[in-house]
């Protein structure tokens, strides 16, 4: 039973073949390096390189997998949340492929692919009712979820998610874009206690989060301090990597990285352990992005949080299609099917 999936929501233009939701047989991922001089994706920019990457990709990953479309029961398309114009790209070729080849169409939310991500991955060890972290560049989202795959919404974030909060960290001060892996290794340079933030107490739900006066407080610090040759110095670099910042990093700036992932990580793993209470959460799955980041791996590990954690390996934990195709595989067995009216949905809430 093979379903090939289709994820094209942000900056990246992925597919892949997955059997039973279980066994990767091929996942392509095209990022979108067009972006990084301009610190953020640029939506006209993403929709065109997914036009140009789309066929390609697909093409690559049929191959790879040792697959024709003849042989699949299924194609996967990611409907949303995401970037209205990128979307529309993936649905239209899945729909476009499903029409010439007669095969069922499976629409799946992109959210619901990370927490996928985890479960084609860790399978039949997760238990239920569990509590899911959804931590990406787009969203930080916390779900109970149960058997059967159904989702409740504990928390969210009500401005920034936390892998927008890195990213613009990273450009305010000079490194580049996506600016969450630069900052993670910078961070275990620098003192996390060096900086201390304090941030505003949630009014209403106190399970939502906040990263904005975050990223205002760096920002205040940063405007203390005469920083403007430091920032300008890595901006003209052209440096990519962390090893070749780091050399044009002086420790006071490594310390207040570590400080900013310290409460970063704080945020998120306080509340999530307030909601694996609360619903009585036998397994704890993190996924999106910012789940490959290592200050929060290896923290969530430590803590006794009451029950296991699972993380996707790092090549799950930012987007991809194995996740979409996992996802699509219970939906199949259930036949739930989409149609040619399938649109893409910018917001669309997983519950
Ligand atoms: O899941 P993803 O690939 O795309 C979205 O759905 O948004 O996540 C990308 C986000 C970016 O904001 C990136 O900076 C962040 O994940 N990210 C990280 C790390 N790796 C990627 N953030 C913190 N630490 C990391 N190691
Ligand atoms: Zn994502």
């Amino acid at each position: 039973m093979r379903i090939l999936g289709i994820e094209t929501s942000c900056d990246e233009t992925a597919a892949a073949v997955v059997e039973d939701g279980a066994a990767i047989l091929s996942s392509v991922v095209a990022s979108q390096i067009a972006h990084a001089k301009y610190g953020g994706v640029v939506p006209e920019l993403a929709s065109r390189e997914h036009l140009r990457a789309i066929v390609p990709v697909v093409r690559l990953a049929l191959e790879q997998a040792g697959t024709t479309l003849d042989h699949l029961a299924a194609i996967a398309v990611t409907e949303g949340p995401g970037l209205v114009g990128s979307l529309l790209v993936g649905i239209t070729y899945a729909k476009s492929l499903c029409f010439a080849c007669n095969l069922p169409l499976i629409a799946v939310n992109h959210i619901e692919g990370h927490i996928h991500a985890v479960v084609l991955e860790a399978g039949a060890a997760i238990e239920y009712p569990a509590l899911a972290l959804v931590v990406s560049g787009g969203h930080t989202h916390l779900f109970e979820v149960r058997e059967g795959f159904i989702y409740r919404l504990l928390g969210k974030t009500r401005d920034d998610a936390a892998g927008e909060a890195y990213d613009k960290v990273a450009k305010l001060l000079g490194f580049g874009y996506p600016g969450g892996p630069i900052i993670d290794q910078l961070a275990s340079h620098g003192d996390p206690r060096a900086v201390k933030f304090t941030l505003a107490r949630m009014k209403g739900n106190t399970l939502d989060f906040s990263f904005s006066g975050l990223k205002t407080a760096v920002l205040r610090w940063v405007e203390a301090r005469d920083m403007t040759a430091e920032i300008e110095a890595r901006r003209r670099s052209q440096r990519t990597s962390a090893p070749d910042f780091l050399p044009l990093t002086p420790q006071p700036t490594l310390d207040l990285l570590a400080s900013f992932q310290y409460t970063v990580v704080e945020e998120l793993l306080r509340r999530a352990s307030v909601c694996i209470e609360e619903i009585g959460a036998r397994s704890f799955i993190v996924s999106g992005g910012v789940a490959s980041n290592a200050g929060l791996r290896t923290t969530a590990r430590a803590a006794r949080l009451g029950c296991p954690v699972f993380f996707p390996t790092p090549a799950l934990s930012t987007d991809n299609a194995a996740m979409i195709a996992a996802a699509a595989f219970p939906k199949f067995r259930a036949g739930h099917f989409a149609d040619f009216s399938l649109r893409a949905q910018a917001n669309l809430a997983l519950a």
